[in-house]
């Protein structure tokens, strides 16, 4: 199972300061140096985290398996066909959101998310649509001609500890329905440490997909160290 790093987060802390650091390219050489097998970034439509030139130059310059998350909109499908990323992830995208909230409603794309999907698929990039767990969708997703499905696994993440396992074994029945129909399966949205053992238990699923959890718990896990190494610079000026 591939674990791709979302780094939209760190952009949304470099952006909070308006400079240039973090800087979301570092952190998907991070990521893939420390073991990750690939990046996500989501260009959003109004550019809160990753920007145009954030994108480019992942593509550019980091030797990863760069998943382009993205609207199905012209701007978006036009900038995917000059990058040509091994991978996109289409998702529904609205204005007001914090974040990706659900999958698409594939039942109901109009032409399109058809159209969109040939122009990538035609260019060798492995097209995925963002779904619910639901076998309708995911059978329509089978018949648009996508190569991959990407589970939303956000209600199962934050569902409470009881009602997970019941939510995780719907994940199981939709990566098998969705194997059976030829697709590669993916998941992701909310995963964390808590909550990752039932998903990466599913061997239909060959890619997760994380990002607030890792940026968010490295604050945690990094910040003894930032410290010690401030605190011995201190030290090392005074003498
Ligand atoms: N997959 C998709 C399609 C997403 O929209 C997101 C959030 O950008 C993720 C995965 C990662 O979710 P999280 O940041 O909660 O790990």
């Amino acid at each position: 199972m591939r674990l791709s790093v979302n780094v939209d987060h760190v952009a949304t802390l470099r952006n909070a300061r308006g400079g240039v650091f973090p800087c979301p390219v570092e952190a998907a050489r991070v990521a893939m140096a420390a073991g990750a097998d690939g990046v996500t970034m989501h260009l959003r439509e109004d550019r809160r985290h990753i920007r145009d030139r954030d994108l480019e130059r992942v593509a550019a310059e980091v030797d990863t398996r760069l998943n382009f998350e993205m609207a199905a909109t012209e701007e978006m499908v036009a900038l995917c066909e000059r990058l040509r990323p091994p991978a996109c992830c289409i998702v529904p995208e609205k204005r007001e959101e914090l974040t990706t909230e659900g999958g698409l409603d594939v039942l109901r794309a109009g032409p399109y998310l058809a159209e969109s999907i040939r122009r990538l698929a035609g260019l060798g990039i492995e097209v995925s649509l963002f779904v619910e767990p639901d076998a309708a969708q995911i059978a329509r997703t089978a018949e648009l001609g996508a190569q991959a499905i990407e589970l939303h696994t956000g209600t199962y993440a934050e569902a409470s500890a009881e009602a997970r396992p019941a939510l995780a074994a719907k994940h199981a029945e939709a990566a098998r329905l969705a194997r059976s129909l030829g697709l590669q399966v993916h998941a992701g949205h909310g995963l964390s440490y808590e909550t990752i053992a039932p998903i990466a238990a599913i061997p239909e699923i060959s890619e997760v997909s994380i990002g607030h959890f890792l940026i968010s718990t490295s604050v945690f896990e990094g910040l003894p160290v930032a410290i010690k190494r401030m605190k011995g610079l201190i030290a090392a000026a005074r003498g």
